[in-house]
């Protein structure tokens, strides 16, 4: 173990474990008794089968099993005391009933008292990588930043941006498009890339409803010039697609609308997709912009199905997001198995296009590798490989066998199959990014 010159816990280490991962290039890593090994800095410098001979000394992890850490691709960091609450209700609706006044509130004490919690429940339930929306407000959007990179997790954050419909009461009409964008500049320029990248901005209009054409075309322009993402939500729920053709008449789409803005291009995330025409499913794969696939959200609020087989098909990249609050749990496991009733219901009627059904190994991919190509930082993260940064998390898989000291399946569709169709919210033993441990899991104790 050796403290890095900074103060932060880096530590060259090895651990023994069974290793279950993706492979970039297709294919999966599936070691029953594997090694992993990191230098200093918390890359990866070896991984594979645990050696006959000259073994190192190691952490011996076994049974557990060791996975790339999980990526939410949407999340609410303000919502998430509202988790589970207000289910059947439509969008607009349940964002004036249960979040606008939640978010109206989360000023810099409530951000500094809240966000060191939330990170450590996202490490908790497994999840390393985290693009999440804060609230309007620049300083507890600043606070939610802080307690990041004291933590440790990987996050990509933004300001969220308003300037039509807003929960703003204080702000002056005239000077809330200039404030909004001058707010979100200086957050950028303060947190975009600190820490190597592990943080990272992203400009956050939050809906083409809330927003006017000339926040969306600015914050874009902001965002190009940072280098930095841009995120908001399309084409979730019913009520909100038709606010949507009232507020833009000239639009041809839902989706044109953040085109006009010249705000689509690969480090753009678009939220639920959910009811796209053909046109715009093409334009989002031709543009490059990444979808973030929120399958317990859209059951939550009956927003409807997203047909990812047709998006794959088309080329887009997709990844998961839990979306709380309107998904009721932080946990990417659960996401998946929502993820996959998904595609159950959409195969049994009729609606899932001609794509193979997704095993769950393969949700294990979207969940990691995917999210990582989403944010397309899939050379640093998203899969157990030599000269990836050690963003893992160890699962102990005897907490999802449906009687207690059986033992868990050796096969590894199987194994990824209780994971996510039996998670525990105490499965998650621990989780490190490049190779520091983060607070929230239980821990190792009592292990191997
Ligand atoms: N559309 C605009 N804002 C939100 C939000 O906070 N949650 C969800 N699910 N959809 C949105
Ligand atoms: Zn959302």
């Amino acid at each position: 173990m050796a403290d890095a010159a900074d103060g932060t816990l880096r530590s060259r280490f090895a651990l023994r474990a069974r290793l279950l991962s993706p492979l970039a290039e297709g294919g999966l890593l599936d070691v029953a008794d594997g090694l992993l090994e990191t230098d200093a800095a918390g890359s990866i410098t070896r991984v594979g089968q645990w050696p006959e001979r000259d073994a190192p000394d190691a952490l011996d992890l076994r049974p557990l099993v060791v996975l790339p850490g999980l990526v939410d691709l949407h999340v609410h960091l303000p919502q998430i005391p509202n988790a589970g609450l207000g289910s059947g209700l439509d969008l607009l609706t349940w964002l004036d009933r249960y979040i606008f006044p939640l978010e109206r509130a989360y000023d810099r004490g409530v951000a500094e008292e809240q966000a060191p919690q939330a990170w450590r429940a996202f490490a908790a339930a497994g999840t390393t990588t985290v693009l999440a929306y804060a609230a309007l407000w620049a300083d507890s959007t600043d606070a939610a930043f802080a307690a990041a990179e004291a933590h440790g997790i990987r996050a990509v954050i933004g300001k969220v941006m308003m300037d039509r419909v807003t929960y703003d009461e204080g702000i002056d009409p005239v000077r809330i498009l200039e404030t909004s964008l001058r707010q979100s500049d200086e957050l950028a320029a303060r947190w975009h890339g600190r820490d190597d990248g592990r943080l990272r901005y992203a400009f956050t209009p939050r809906f083409a409803v809330s927003c006017t054409p000339e926040m969306l075309r600015e914050s874009a322009a902001l965002a190009a010039h940072h280098g930095a993402y841009w995120q908001t939500h399309l084409s979730e729920d019913p009520g909100e697609i038709g606010e949507v053709r009232r507020l833009f008449p000239g639009a041809r789409d839902y989706l044109d609308v953040y085109d006009r803005a010249r705000a689509l291009g690969p480090r753009t995330v678009l939220a639920h997709a959910i009811h796209l025409s053909e046109r715009e499913v093409q334009r989002i794969a031709e543009s490059g912009a990444r979808v973030a696939h929120c399958p317990a959200s859209n059951l939550f609020l009956s927003s409807g199905l997203m047909p990812l087989g047709a998006y794959r098909a088309a080329g887009i990249t997709v990844g998961l997001g839990s979306d709380v609050a309107a998904g009721p749990d932080l946990s990417m496991f659960g996401v998946m198995r929502a993820a996959a009733a998904t595609q159950r219901v959409l195969e049994l009627t009729g609606r899932a296009g001609s794509s193979r059904s997704l095993r769950p190994i393969d949700w294990l991919r979207v969940a990691t590798l995917d999210g990582a190509r989403a944010l397309g930082i899939e050379d640093g993260v998203g899969s157990l490989e030599v000269g990836k940064e050690a963003d893992l998390i160890a699962v102990d898989p005897r907490f999802t066998t449906p009687l207690p000291g059986a033992d868990p399946p050796t096969v590894a569709d199987d194994l990824a199959s209780r994971l996510i169709f039996r998670p525990h919210p105490n499965m998650v033993r621990a989780a490190w990014v490049r190779g520091r441990l983060l607070a929230g899991p239980p821990g190792l104790e009592g292990i191997g």
